[in-house]
């Protein structure tokens, strides 16, 4: 079995990349299952659902959120429709149940979470370690496999921590949120890895946002809106492929695709 994982898809930039590589990639590298990190897709903050049903109809069949994940009201009033988002299980707004997605495989059962870091990010209600200590205990009579984690956090050490920590559980751990990709794809201890899978936004931004914009809210302490920089885009993904007869993954590699 071969996942794609997309990186954070950042504003209409990320969403436009996304829509037009995703159908080719798809065949040119026999991909059976794509995931992809929406917590930006929505102006660089949240998702909306005409974006959701954007990126469904572009090919993505499950989306993962970060810290971002409700800058949007409407992941709340339509979430019956966006049913396969999986949200952060310890956002401090999260109020129902849509942390975890069992995706089923040829015999294969994998869970799929979002789990949020510490370091710099003030959303996150509960720390990693007792976050995914929780939903392997409240998901386990579920029977999966292993563990899918988007583990969406600032700090590499933080996420090659997470991985060795639980590479039992999670064979899969891929970082998001900082929107630079990691040249660290490894397995570890059997766990397919990477620090930061990177974005799919504008090029010529820092990450995503506009870079005359960021220059006068940071330096110049100016008062701004966030503006997400427009123009051709990166895109960054890993493809995992997993064994579903030994029920492990055997490797992970990176893909980056500049303008
Ligand atoms: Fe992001
Ligand atoms: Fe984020």
């Amino acid at each position: 079995m071969r996942i794609l994982f997309i990186g954070d898809i950042v504003g209409k930039s990320g969403r436009d990349i996304v829509s037009s590589l995703l159908y080719s990639l798809k065949k040119e590298y026999d991909i059976d299952l794509v995931i992809a990190n929406a917590e930006n897709s929505a102006h660089g903050k949240g998702i909306t659902i005409r974006i959701y049903r954007q990126l469904m109809d572009a090919g993505i069949d499950y989306i993962t959120m970060g810290n971002h994940t409700y800058s949007k009201a409407e992941i709340n009033k339509y979430m019956e429709e966006m049913n396969r988002i999986i949200v952060p299980y310890n956002h401090s707004m999260r109020s129902s149940d849509n942390y975890y997605k069992i995706i089923e495989y040829k015999g294969l059962k994998i869970c799929l979470t979002n789990i949020l870091g510490t370091v710099l990010i003030p959303e996150t209600s509960i720390d990693q370690y007792t976050s995914f200590n929780h939903v392997i205990e409240e998901t386990a009579s579920l029977n999966p496999d292993f563990y899918f984690v988007d583990f969406h956090a600032e700090t590499t050490a933080e996420k090659r921590l997470f991985a060795e920590y639980f590479s039992d559980y999670a064979k899969v751990v891929v970082g998001t949120h900082t929107h630079v990709q990691t040249a660290d794809e490894d397995l570890i201890n059997g766990c397919a890895f990477i620090s930061d899978v990177g974005m799919c936004g504008a090029y010529e931004s820092i990450i995503g946002r506009d870079i005359d914009e960021t220059i006068r809210a940071n330096i110049d302490n100016e008062k701004t809106v966030y503006t997400i920089a427009e123009g051709p885009a990166v895109f960054c993904a890993v493809i995992i492929d997993i064994d579903e007869n030994k029920r492990i993954p055997t490797g992970i590699s990176r893909i980056q695709i500049r303008p």
